[in-house]
């Protein structure tokens, strides 16, 4: 999918956390838990490789508990790493990420050697609700300490507890297909960067695997087995009102309401991915990075074959 976007302050934010990241003892990266791959930044990857990692799947009433549990465990299972399930509006477990950075990072703690915490997501993942959250009580929120930038926040989770707030980043190019329609069906992405009607067909076809009888109930629909994505978002624009004038459905609004009805969980809880498959998208989308990148190179070389002798002196 061609998704149009500026990732807004990227450069700005990247360099924050750069510059910060010296300090730091553990990153926290905030996840949508019904997409734990795709909105997970490659670019904070590359950015935060080798420091103690506590990986936050927000929004777990949204998602399948199931596969919530098989993302823990692979999230668990990698070096230097935990995860936790929640939703940023609820305190107990929310405050439970206190614990499990002290256990990330052993050496640190008491007033002269504080834990410091560097939290990130992309936008939209509930960090501002997360932090509120976190807030409520013992917190304070210090914006203009010296030392602090304006695009961090330094919030004070316990004397020697300091959680470093960044702004949501996004990166500049979505390789992995999929990620781009996850992303932008949950709300990750700013509307004016996509097709709505595409999204809304990737949405389906994600979905239907593993919760046909979900969409069957939701929209009262028959078998989905014999139809394809466009037909099942036609039927669903059918019996939701999305008729025009002459019988036509409105594919543009069917789009809207089956967008809409799985990011406020009507369809029930979902997720739409597994840790394998994102594994093998993500193989896929460097493999074809990798073939880009060679025809850019062999372009160049080409190009500089043609020019004439000499070019380039200086004469
Ligand atoms: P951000 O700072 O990362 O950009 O995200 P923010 O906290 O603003 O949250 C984005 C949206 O996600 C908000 O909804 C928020 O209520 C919702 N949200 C955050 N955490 C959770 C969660 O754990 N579960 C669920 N179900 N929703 C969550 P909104 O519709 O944009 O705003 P509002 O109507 O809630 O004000």
């Amino acid at each position: 999918m061609a998704i149009q976007w500026f990732p807004g302050h990227m450069n700005s934010t990247k360099k924050a956390i750069v510059d910060r990241l010296p300090d730091i003892d553990v990153v926290i990266e905030l996840l949508d838990a019904r997409l734990p791959g795709s909105s997970a930044n490659p670019l904070l990857a590359e950015l935060t490789a080798g420091k103690p990692a506590l990986k936050l799947l927000n929004k777990q009433d949204l998602a399948d508990a199931e596969l919530t549990a098989l993302w823990l465990a692979h999230y668990q299972a990698q070096p230097g790493t935990n995860a936790l399930a929640l939703d940023a509006s609820e305190t107990a477990p929310a405050r439970q990420l206190i614990p499990a950075c002290r256990a990330l990072a052993p050496l640190r703690g008491g007033m002269v050697k504080p834990l410091r915490v560097l939290i990130c997501g992309i936008p939209n993942v509930g960090k501002s609700t997360l932090i509120n959250t976190l807030a409520g009580q013992r917190a304070a929120l210090t914006g203009d300490e010296p030392g602090i930038t304006k695009l961090e926040q330094k919030i004070v989770l316990a004397n020697d507890f300091y959680l470093f707030d960044t702004p949501g980043m996004l990166w500049p190019r979505i390789t992995v297909e999929h990620s781009g329609y996850h992303l932008a069906a949950s709300g990750g992405i700013g509307r004016n960067a996509y097709d709505e009607h595409e999204v809304a067909l990737a949405l389906l076809a994600s979905v239907r695997p593993r919760y046909a009888e979900r969409l069957q109930a939701r929209y009262a629909l028959g078998e989905l087995s014999t139809l394809s994505d466009e037909e099942l978002l036609a039927d669903i624009g059918r019996k939701r009102g999305g008729l025009m004038a002459g019988g036509r459905v409105n594919l543009q609004k069917a789009a809207e309401l089956a967008i809409n009805d799985f990011r406020s969980g009507a369809w029930g809880r979902i997720t739409l991915e597994t840790p394998d498959e994102f594994s093998t998208w993500w193989a896929a989308g460097q493999a074809l990075d990798a073939e880009r990148q060679a025809r850019r190179e062999r372009r160049q070389r080409s190009r500089g074959r043609q020019l004439p002798t000499g070019h380039g002196d200086s004469g």
